[in-house]
C-alpha cells in the first residue's frame, strides 16, 4: 500500500472508530435513530438488491441516510470488483455513488472510507481533493434542512435542489437502513407525505416514501425496516402506498433477534421493492433466517430463500391490509384455506371486537390499592392471563389488585363478559396468541378495568355471536399462532391484527363439542393436571384442524413450526 494512502486509512479508521465511541453517549443517537447496521445484514441485503439488477449496466446508488457509508462501501467493492485502474475506479465512484446523511460528521467519515476502497486495490495513491464530494450531503433527507444552516427548504423541493446540483435523471438503487422512531411533521410536510401517513409518522415510512419517488421506473430500493411494517395498524397506509407503485421483489424475516440487532429491541426485517407496477401476477423471494450460518454464509441464505406468487403475500382481511410471509413450505396453501373458510372476527356471524385495555397505570398511581377499598374495581394485569387460564391475584410482584374511579377512571371501567389476550409477546416465547376467558371471576364482579397491556375482547350488542370458549379455542390453537407469525414479525398483538383474524362459523354441534372441551381444560389447568390439560389442547387443535379443512400434510407443517403450550 502507498504510504499516503496507508496514512489516510490509518486516519480514516480512527475517526471511524472515535465516531462509534463518542455516539455511544451522544443524546442525537436516539433521536436520530442511530444504529450502524452489522457488516452480515449489509451484504445480505446488497446480494438481494444486486440479485435483482440486469447484469453488466452501469447504476447510480443512493443512501438517504447513509451514516459511515456502509452499504455505499459494500455495493462500491462489489461494482468495482473487475476495475483495476484508479482512473476507472474514481470515475465508478463519481457515477453511481451518493449519499446522504443528518450528521455531517458521519457523512465525511463515509466519504473517506469510500475513498480509501476505491484506491486500496489499485496500490497508487490520488489526493482526497478528487472524491466527489458533490454526491454526497449533509442535511435532512425529509426536507433537506442542511446541517449547518438555519435554511430551510421544502421536502421535494429541496430534494430536486441538491438532486439537479449533482445528477440528470433518478436513481437505479436506493439502500439503507433508515432511522426509526415517531417524527413530528410541519404541514406541509404531512401534506407532502400524506398518501404514506396514517396517524402519527415513523421516521422509516417518510424513508421509504422519499426512497420511492427518487427511484427511474424499474428502480430497487432495498431497506431494513422494522417488522411492524406487515401488519401494523399505523402502517396500513404506507404498505397501500409501496403495493399501489412498486412490484415486491424481496422480504426477509428473522426468526430471533439473537445475532442480529443485539441492543435494539425492535424486530427488523429486509424489504426490496421495485418502482412500477404491473397487473400481471409476480412472484417474490421470501425467507425467514433461522439461524447464524444463514446470516453470515449467503450461499446458505440464498438456499433458504422460496419464490411466492404475490397474491400469497399482499393479503387482505375484513378491508384490512396485510402482508403476509409464506416462507415456510405449504404456509401459502394453508393461509388460502384460513382466509376462505374463517371470517373476521368482528363479522356479524362471530360477534366480537377488541379493544385495548384502557388503563395505563403508571399514570394513575395514586389510585393503586392492593385491597379492595370504597369504589374501588378489580384492575387485570397482563401477568393475570395464561394460556386458558385466568388468576385474578394483582400484578405478581406488585400486587395492586384494584383501582379506584374517580372522574379519570370511571369512563374507563369495563363492565360484562369479556376475554382477554396478551398484547406483548415475543416471537421465542410458546405462543404468540395468549388467551382466557375468566368465566366465575366475570360474574362475580361485573365490572372491573383492565391495564393496557392486555386486548379485550367483547361480544358486539346485537349480533349472533358465537360462545367465548368457542372464540377463545381457535385464537389459543396451533393453527392461529401459526398464521400470526406469518404476518406479525414484532413484539405487539395489536385490536386490529385480532379483529381481522377469521374464524369458521360451524354447527351448533361442533361449537357445544368445543365449549364442552374449553370448560374441561379451563377446570383442568385450574388443578394443575397438566397431562390431561394437554390432552384437551390436542383435542381442541385437531376441531380446529378439521374445520379449516386441512390435509395432514399441512398440520405436519404446522406442528413442526409451532410448539405445544403445554407440556
Ligand atoms: C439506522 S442508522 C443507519 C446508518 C447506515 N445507513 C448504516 O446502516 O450503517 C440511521 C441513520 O440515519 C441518519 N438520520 C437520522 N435522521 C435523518 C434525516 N432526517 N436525514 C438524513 N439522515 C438521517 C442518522 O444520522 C443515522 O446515521
Amino acid at each position: 500500500m502507498p504510504h499516503e494512502l496507508g496514512i489516510f486509512a490509518q486516519e480514516s479508521t480512527r475517526l471511524w472508530q472515535q465516531h462509534a465511541g463518542l455516539l455511544q453517549h451522544d443524546p442525537k443517537r436516539r433521536r436520530h435513530g442511530v444504529v450502524y447496521t452489522p457488516a452480515a445484514l449489509v451484504s445480505m441485503l446488497v446480494s438481494l438488491v444486486f440479485s435483482e439488477l440486469p447484469p453488466g449496466n452501469s447504476i447510480t446508488i443512493l443512501d438517504p441516510s447513509c451514516g459511515t457509508g456502509n452499504f455505499l462501501v459494500e455495493a462500491y467493492k462489489r461494482m468495482a470488483q473487475s476495475i483495476q485502474s484508479p482512473e476507472s475506479r474514481i470515475k465508478l465512484l463519481r457515477n453511481s455513488i451518493f449519499g446522504c446523511d443528518i450528521d455531517a460528521q458521519a457523512v465525511e467519515i463515509a466519504k473517506r472510507r469510500l475513498w480509501q476502497t476505491a484506491l486500496e486495490e489499485t496500490g497508487e495513491w490520488r489526493p482526497f481533493v478528487e472524491f466527489p464530494h458533490s454526491n454526497f450531503a449533509a442535511g435532512d433527507a425529509l426536507s433537506l434542512l442542511p446541517a449547518d444552516d438555519s435554511h430551510y427548504l421544502f421536502p421535494g423541493a429541496g430534494w430536486s435542489l441538491w438532486l439537479a446540483s449533482v445528477f440528470q435523471s433518478q436513481f437505479d438503487v436506493v439502500i439503507g437502513n433508515p432511522p426509526y422512531g415517531k417524527r413530528r411533521l410541519t404541514s406541509a410536510q404531512r401534506q407532502y407525505f400524506a398518501p404514506s401517513l396514517y396517524g402519527h409518522a415513523n421516521a422509516y415510512g417518510l424513508f421509504l416514501h422519499v426512497g420511492i419517488e427518487l427511484l427511474r421506473p424499474g428502480g430497487l430500493l432495498g431497506y431494513v425496516v422494522p417488522a411492524s411494517m406487515l401488519s401494523g395498524l399505523y402502517f396500513q397506509n404506507l404498505r397501500k402506498y409501496l403495493s399501489d407503485r412498486c412490484r415486491f421483489r424481496a422480504i426477509v424475516q428473522f426468526g430471533k433477534r439473537s445475532g442480529i440487532f443485539e441492543s435494539v429491541l425492535q424486530e427488523v426485517m429486509l424489504l426490496v421493492v421495485q418502482h412500477g407496477q404491473t397487473a400481471d401476477p409476480y412472484t417474490l423471494r421470501v425467507a425467514t433466517v433461522e439461524d447464524e450460518k444463514q446470516i453470515t454464509d449467503l450461499s446458505t441464505f440464498f438456499q433458504i430463500c422460496q419464490q411466492v406468487p404475490s397474491t400469497a403475500v399482499l393479503r387482505r382481511s375484513g378491508g384490512y391490509g396485510l402482508i403476509h410471509v409464506p416462507a415456510r413450505q405449504g404456509a401459502a396453501a394453508i393461509y388460502d384455506k384460513y382466509e376462505k373458510r374463517g371470517v373476521p372476527l368482528t363479522d356479524a356471524k362471530v360477534g366480537y371486537v377488541t379493544k385495548t385495555g384502557p388503563i395505563v397505570w403508571n399514570r394513575l398511581k395514586a389510585l393503586l390499592c392492593d385491597e379492595p377499598a370504597e369504589n374501588s374495581r378489580p384492575l387485570v394485569w397482563a401477568n393475570n392471563i395464561s394460556y386458558y387460564h385466568f388468576a385474578a391475584n394483582g400484578n405478581r410482584d406488585r400486587k395492586s389488585g384494584h383501582l379506584q374511579c374517580d372522574e379519570r377512571t370511571s369512563p374507563l371501567v369495563t363492565r360484562g363478559m369479556c376475554l382477554f389476550a396478551q398484547r406483548t409477546t415475543a416471537k421465542e416465547q410458546r405462543r404468540r396468541l395468549v388467551a382466557a376467558f375468566p368465566q366465575e371471576w366475570e360474574h362475580a364482579t361485573g365490572s372491573f378495568f383492565v391495564e393496557n397491556h392486555l386486548n379485550l375482547i367483547m361480544p358486539i350488542k346485537g349480533t349472533a355471536s358465537l360462545p367465548p370458549e368457542y372464540v377463545l379455542a381457535l385464537l389459543n390453537s396451533r393453527l392461529f399462532d401459526f398464521i400470526f407469525r406469518t404476518f406479525n414479525g414484532n413484539t405487539q398483538v395489536s385490536a386490529t391484527e385480532l379483529n381481522v383474524m377469521r374464524f369458521v362459523v360451524p354447527d351448533v354441534p361442533i361449537v357445544d363439542e368445543v365449549v364442552r372441551l374449553v370448560r374441561q381444560l379451563q377446570d383442568s389447568r385450574a388443578f394443575s393436571q397438566l397431562k390431561q390439560a394437554s390432552e384437551l389442547a390436542e383435542r381442541l387443535d385437531r376441531i380446529v384442524h378439521g374445520l379449516y379443512g386441512l390435509t395432514p400434510d399441512e398440520i405436519e407443517i404446522i406442528e413442526s413450526h409451532t410448539r405445544r403450550a403445554i407440556e
